[in-house]
């Protein structure tokens, strides 16, 4: 039996990760531990919220002697981390909040792991600390080319139809670290103290980078869910700037694959890059949003294009994204399952057949769910 404990999987890429976890791997008892700030929701995980081998602590990661309690009370072999402020325009207004949960919060837990984990007659053997991190660390590409050839070109390196890149430099997992908002500055922190105890103290720990998720669950401050949301109701499009900024965009379900091969088979110290060599600007994946949602409500396709409403850009906005994830594909063999357009169509499809889950955050009612389903147990 191993206890592993995932932070952050009430939010959007934990609640497929502990999904994945909890239905693949019987004998493992999963821990979800989640502060349930606002963008944590349990009614993500409705579908497992019974399974014997499953587990919801409501706990703060930052609360350092909880979690030395946690660590005892469950014997916890391993973490993968996900707990994080996660939203760049609310690091903009808020950093405090940043540092706060992704500096101090990861570096409670480290500490709780290290001072658990060397307590033991076995210390480190069996054990990992697995650290989600994001591409933001290394921060912004320029939209260059090569001589000759306009932008977007044809990449080979992708498994995907797009294949489209809009530069000829992509982060590679030795690029160096240049994060420019609070969210990506705090993220690079607390990627810098995870290596930090595996040189330090020999702590077990990978750290993985990835690119834009998109799929079911995501909440609706983000650029696709808040879209398809605003057009089914036929309000205004924010794109900011110019909508010309581009991100590689990942289906959501293939991150949750990519940290099971990561956490079953990667190797100690190691950072991997994850990402869909699918690069879109965004006023591009807006296009395909606005037919795609247009398409399945029966409406015609491109009639709400004139919802799109340019307003003034993000502070310090990253023109390009695009990650080099070569490394995980040929080492350990995983790679995107969906093409785009198939993740696209799916993404959207789920967001309009799940309008009460959407419903249940814009009115705010999420939040009472804990109290209704776990209070009393
Ligand atoms: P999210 O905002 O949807 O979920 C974050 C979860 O963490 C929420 O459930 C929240 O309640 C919980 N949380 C926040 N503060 C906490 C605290 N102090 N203690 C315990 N729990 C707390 O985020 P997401 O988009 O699912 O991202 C998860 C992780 O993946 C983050 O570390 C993020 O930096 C990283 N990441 C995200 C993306 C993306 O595209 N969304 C891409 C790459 C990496
Ligand atoms: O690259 C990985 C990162 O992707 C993760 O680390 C972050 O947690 C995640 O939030 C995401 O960051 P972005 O800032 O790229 O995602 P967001 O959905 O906020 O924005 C995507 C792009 O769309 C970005 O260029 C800003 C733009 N945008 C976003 C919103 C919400 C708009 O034009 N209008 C909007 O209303």
């Amino acid at each position: 039996m191993k206890n592993i404990l995932i932070t952050g999987g009430a939010g959007f890429i934990g609640s497929h990760v502990v999904r994945l976890f909890v239905n693949k791997y019987p004998d493992y008892h999963i821990i979800n531990l989640d502060k349930l700030t606002y963008a944590g929701n349990l009614a993500n995980l409705k579908d497992i919220e019974d399974k014997s081998n499953y587990t919801f602590v409501k706990a703060d990661i930052c609360d350092f002697s909880r979690m030395m309690e946690l660590f005892k009370q469950y014997h916890i072999d391993g973490v993968i981390h996900l707990a994080a402020e996660s939203h760049v325009d609310r690091s903009i207004k808020d950093p405090f909040t940043f540092a706060q949960t992704n500096v101090m919060g990861t570096l409670s837990l480290l500490q709780a792991a290290k001072l658990t984990w060397e307590a033991l007659p076995e210390a480190y053997e069996g054990k990992l600390f697995y650290h989600i991190s994001t591409d933001e660390v290394y921060g912004a590409l320029e939209l260059t080319h090569p001589e000759g050839v306009e932008p977007p070109f044809t990449t080979t390196a992708s498994s995907s139809e797009h294949h489209l890149a809009y530069g000829e430099k992509f982060f590679l997992e030795t690029t160096k670290y240049n994060p420019h908002s609070p969210y990506s500055a705090s993220k690079a922190s607390s990627d810098h103290f995870v290596r930090a105890f595996h040189d330090t103290y020999g702590m077990p720990v990978v750290v993985t980078n990835c690119s834009n998720n998109y799929g079911p669950y995501q909440f609706p401050e983000k650029l696709i869910p808040l879209f398809i949301n605003n057009i089914r109701h036929r309000k205004p499009l924010p794109v900011y700037g110019k909508g010309e900024n581009v991100r590689d965009w990942l289906y959501v379900v293939d991150h949750a694959r990519a940290i099971d091969v990561i956490f079953h088979k990667g190797k100690i110290a190691e950072t991997y890059n994850i990402g869909g060599f699918n690069e879109w600007k965004n006023i591009d994946i807006i296009k395909v949003v606005i037919n795609t949602v247009d398409r399945l409500l029966g409406r015609q396709e491109g009639e709400d294009l004139d919802l799109i409403t340019y307003v003034t850009d993000r502070q310090g906005h990253d023109m390009r994204y695009a990650i080099d994830s070569s490394k995980l594909q040929k080492e350990l063999g995983w790679e995107p399952s969906l093409q785009f357009e198939e993740g696209i169509e799916k993404t959207v499809k789920w967001y309009l057949e799940n309008q009460e889950w959407m419903d249940h955050i814009t009115s705010g009612d999420y939040q009472s769910y804990y109290d209704s389903m776990y209070k009393n147990r």
